[in-house]
């Protein structure tokens, strides 16, 4: 077991967000949380990281180091794309030249020097992931990293993310019930505000999928009734 969520409560004021959500997460494999928006699964992926405090409940996670792709990118603005892979690096004092390597990995060999704002969003999301992953993370938090590209540049980042992250540990967000069916192992289905665990639905489906096969669309068909 490489996370266990237990019983974890969250609210803002009066506004209750999270209602004692627990799940595991096991080793190596691609956990997807599903869920509407505004429903804490953001809140959730803060807690687990340790931005944020839980008011009840508790996460035991087995390895320390957590990489987080956040849902807008914060790039820092001033530094290139291998400027800000490094500065992570840096950051917990590992070996800055790791960078080239991870840069090339996620597709941008040959814009190293460019900054964010000459990038395209999923170049923009690309850095996004790479600065996540070149800490070479034990679990990697993922939110929402591609709700904000057009869909034909989100399948490729679906099916790119897949040979990345090889068989790191993930928890990847999303509201995009095709994309859970296509990247999770297991899927994990958040109910309405404040957030509890509906249902936790294994996929058996082998990778790469195929989205329009009737396995996958009866996947989505029972994830979207369950929502
Ligand atoms: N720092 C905060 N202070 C007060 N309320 C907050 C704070 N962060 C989140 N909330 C509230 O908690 C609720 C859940 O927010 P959260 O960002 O976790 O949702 P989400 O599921 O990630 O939504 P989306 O899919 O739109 O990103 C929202 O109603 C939001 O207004
Ligand atoms: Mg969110």
């Amino acid at each position: 077991m490489a996370l266990k969520v237990v019983n974890i409560s969250k609210s803002y004021g009066d506004l209750k967000v999270l209602d004692g959500v627990s799940f595991e997460v096991k080793e190596g494999e691609i956990l997807c949380i599903v869920g509407e928006s505004g429903c804490g699964k953001t809140t959730l992926l803060k807690i687990i990281a340790g931005i944020e405090k839980a008011d009840g409940g508790n996460i035991s996670l087995k390895n320390g180091r957590i990489g987080f792709v956040f849902q807008d990118v914060r790039l820092l603005p001033w530094k290139t794309v291998l400027g800000n892979v490094e500065f992570v690096l840096e950051s917990v004092g590992m070996d800055k030249s790791r960078a080239v390597k991870v840069v090339k990995l996620v597709g941008l060999e040959g814009f190293e020097d460019y900054y964010p704002k000459q990038l395209s969003g999923g170049m923009q999301q690309r850095v996004g992931i790479a600065r996540a992953i070149a800490i070479d993370p034990d679990i990697l938090l993922m939110d929402e990293p591609f709700a904000n590209l057009d869909a034909l540049t989100k399948e490729r980042m679906q099916s790119e993310l897949l040979k990345i992250i090889q068989d790191k540990t993930v928890i990847f967000v999303t509201h995009d019930i095709d994309e859970a069916v296509y990247l999770a192992d297991r899927v994990v289905v958040l109910s309405q505000r404040p957030a509890k665990v509906v249902d936790v639905i294994d996929i058996d489906l082998p990778k790469p999928r195929d989205r329009v096969s009737e396995k996958f669309l009866e996947y989505k068909r029972r994830i979207y009734d369950l929502l």
